[in-house]
């Protein structure tokens, strides 16, 4: 019999609840149960109530209008193009830190199981730009290299890159929280948003409704990972009180103002003229509201005392519920059958 006890211990204890942690845990990282944090198991079970493929949304409407040659102002094929360019490649930098990063640090199973959930669904959305990109024959190296070509886009994801340290042995705990911002915080919670208000203001105005349904649909998936983001932060604090130092509150406010700044200037190149119903000054108010509550969620006092959203309809697209008639398509209330009755 082959001797396995240098790899299993198996005169270790039953997990204790009180072994589990969000960062360096005792208990075995190998058993879900017993569960700690309902909240991460809840969110998995939610996100995959929520599953969905692009391909399933129909192309059609919006390959006949972007062929046509008056369906859409140049302004608004400069916008599209770029907030394309831009998400074509995020959702990768984000699944290559969620996994290369994010699950490595993070020590608890229910969280992890979450985890594994949220890197498919960012495969779902990587999908998304392959399958919008071939429906309207879109240029591949245009669309996927714009992050190096877009001075705006290699902006903010370099900004982000230098924040991804879990690889890095010197990576402590307290660059690991500053990694935890940066992406879910900052990447998915501010700079998916200005994204986010363009692609379904067009929706709202009858036009790209196809991609309009999809970002729909990524909107509902971000703002679970955006909300499992700000539980682990806000857990980690809870457990590890000598991380968030005032010092460290002071960092994460900059690093808060200054991804701020850096949306305000991609919005302005993606729109330098402004569209119906949508401006870059706009879109820098709404940036304004979205720091402001993202700086409330960790924690942290609002920076820019902005009390107006600019655009509340934004906030109706996140509840798919009401939302049937938005584009007048089909239901967008849509759900996989998560509770089949067997009796
Ligand atoms: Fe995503
Ligand atoms: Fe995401």
């Amino acid at each position: 019999m082959t001797d396995v006890s240098p790899l299993i211990d198996c005169d270790a204890g039953r997990v204790s609840i009180d072994d589990k942690a969000m960062l360096n845990a005792r208990a075995d990282v190998n058993q879900l149960l017993p569960l700690k944090y309902r909240w991460a198991w809840e969110k998995y079970l939610a996100a995959c109530s929520n599953h969905w493929m692009p391909t399933e949304v129909s192309m059609q409407a919006d390959i006949a209008l972007w062929r046509s040659r008056d369906g859409l102002t140049e302004d608004e094929r400069v916008m599209l193009k770029r907030n394309l360019g831009f998400f074509a490649t995020a959702e990768s930098l984000v699944a290559n830190n969620l996994v290369l990063a994010v699950y490595q640090r993070i020590t608890n199973p229910e969280c992890r199981q979450y985890l594994l959930r949220q890197a498919f669904e960012e495969a779902v959305h990587t999908h998304t730009f392959q399958y919008i990109c071939e429906s309207l024959g879109l240029v591949e190296g245009e669309l996927f290299n714009m992050y190096r070509e877009v001075p705006s886009i290699t902006a903010k994801d370099a900004w982000a890159l230098k924040y991804t340290r879990g690889l890095e042995n010197a990576a402590d705990d307290q660059d690991f929280l500053r990694d935890l911002v940066a992406f879910y915080v900052v990447f998915e919670g501010m700079w998916f948003y200005t994204g986010f208000a363009q692609i379904l203001s067009l929706g709202r105005r009858n036009k790209m409704v196809g991609i309009a349904e999809q970002y729909q649909y990524i909107l509902r998936d971000e703002s679970i990972h955006l909300n499992f983001g700000i539980d682990c932060i806000n857990q980690i604090k809870i457990e590890n009180p000598h991380l968030w130092t005032p010092e460290f509150a002071d960092e994460v406010r900059g690093m808060l103002i200054e991804a701020c700044e850096l949306e305000v200037a991609y919005a302005r190149d993606t729109m330098p003229r402004g569209m119906l119903g949508l401006s870059a000054e706009l879109c820098e108010q709404y940036m304004h509201f979205i720091t402001d509550r993202r700086a409330q969620q960790i924690g942290l006092a609002p920076i820019f005392g902005a009390s107006e959203n600019p655009f509340p309809w934004m906030s109706e697209a996140m509840d798919l519920k009401k939302e049937k008639n938005f584009f007048e398509t089909r239901v967008t209330e849509y759900q996989t059958g998560g509770s089949l009755d067997w009796d």
